[in-house]
């Protein structure tokens, strides 16, 4: 296995991502949208590529990922993984037919290097999963945890500042809104909207970097306050239609940039 000395993103994934697949996993009605994005596409790259969510099985897909314990956990017959970053793309211009990056942005150590890199790469549509940061004071879990909602606000750039990168050099730029169903499959933040008690268990916690990132001493504070709301009823009373609730919309963006 090979470590870097340094990581590459603001995450130590080779601490931290042990038992990423465990939780972060392909979502099905997710996947859907972010293969239709990719067109027809026949090549594709996908940075930040993890532990290999959301690559197409059915295009040749190259995948760049700079942590060894992530690419470790890719399951056998994923597409092979480079060791690279963003920023610096071992690639020549136009060498894909696209590029993809899922909830991988918001760590890059330079955003607009890295989407440049990006648009450089593919000849055809560049995807970007992300999330529009400042609605996630919307979402109750910042009434517990807003300490890791202000800190992820100042983490992932603007979807103004992901547009403004991929639309400077022509070409049109959509912004989707991406719905989250109740029983969606991949465990990030917002996933849980209906069912809060998984905050409670720490590997749910550990997969959504914010959590990580956050002082200990806060997380705790909010954990002991969920779990109290939840014993009395006061979660249920302030949000319990979610817990029926078929879909949220939430902060989760679909950025797809056509040349
Ligand atoms: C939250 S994970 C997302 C992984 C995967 N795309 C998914 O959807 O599950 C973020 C990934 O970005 C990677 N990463 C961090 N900094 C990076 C950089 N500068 N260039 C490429 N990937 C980076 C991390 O190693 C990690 O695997």
């Amino acid at each position: 296995m090979v470590t870097r000395e340094r990581r590459a993103g603001d995450v130590d994934y080779e601490r931290h991502g042990r038992r990423y697949a465990t939780v972060r996993r392909t979502d099905p009605r997710i996947e859907a949208r972010v293969h239709a994005a990719l067109g027809d596409a026949r090549t594709v790259l996908n940075v930040g590529a993890g532990t290999g969510s959301y690559e197409p099985a059915d295009r040749y897909v190259l995948a760049v990922e700079p942590s060894a314990t992530m690419r470790a956990q890719r399951p056998a017959g994923a597409a092979p993984a480079l060791d690279a970053t963003a920023e610096h793309l071992p690639f020549d211009d136009d060498a894909f037919d696209a590029a993809m990056a899922m909830v991988t942005i918001h760590q890059w150590s330079d955003v607009e290097r890295g989407l440049r890199e990006l648009r450089r790469v593919a000849r055809g549509p560049v995807v970007v999963l992300t999330v529009d940061a400042p609605a996630l004071r919307r979402y109750w879990l910042a009434e517990y945890f807003p300490e890791v909602v202000a800190l992820d606000e100042g983490r992932f750039p603007t979807i103004e500042q992901v547009t403004g990168v991929l639309g400077d050099e022509g070409g049109q730029v959509r912004v989707d809104a991406v719905p989250i169903p109740l029983d969606c499959v991949d465990g990030f933040g917002e996933a849980f909207y209906g069912r809060p008690e998984a905050f409670l268990r720490p590997e749910v916690r550990a997969a959504t970097s914010g959590f990580g990132l956050t002082d200990p001493v806060a997380v705790r504070r909010g954990l002991d306050r969920l779990a109290d709301d939840l014993a009395s009823g006061a979660w249920d009373r302030a949000h319990g239609h979610l817990r029926a609730q078929a879909e949220y919309v939430g902060t989760m963006r679909l950025v797809v940039a056509t040349p």
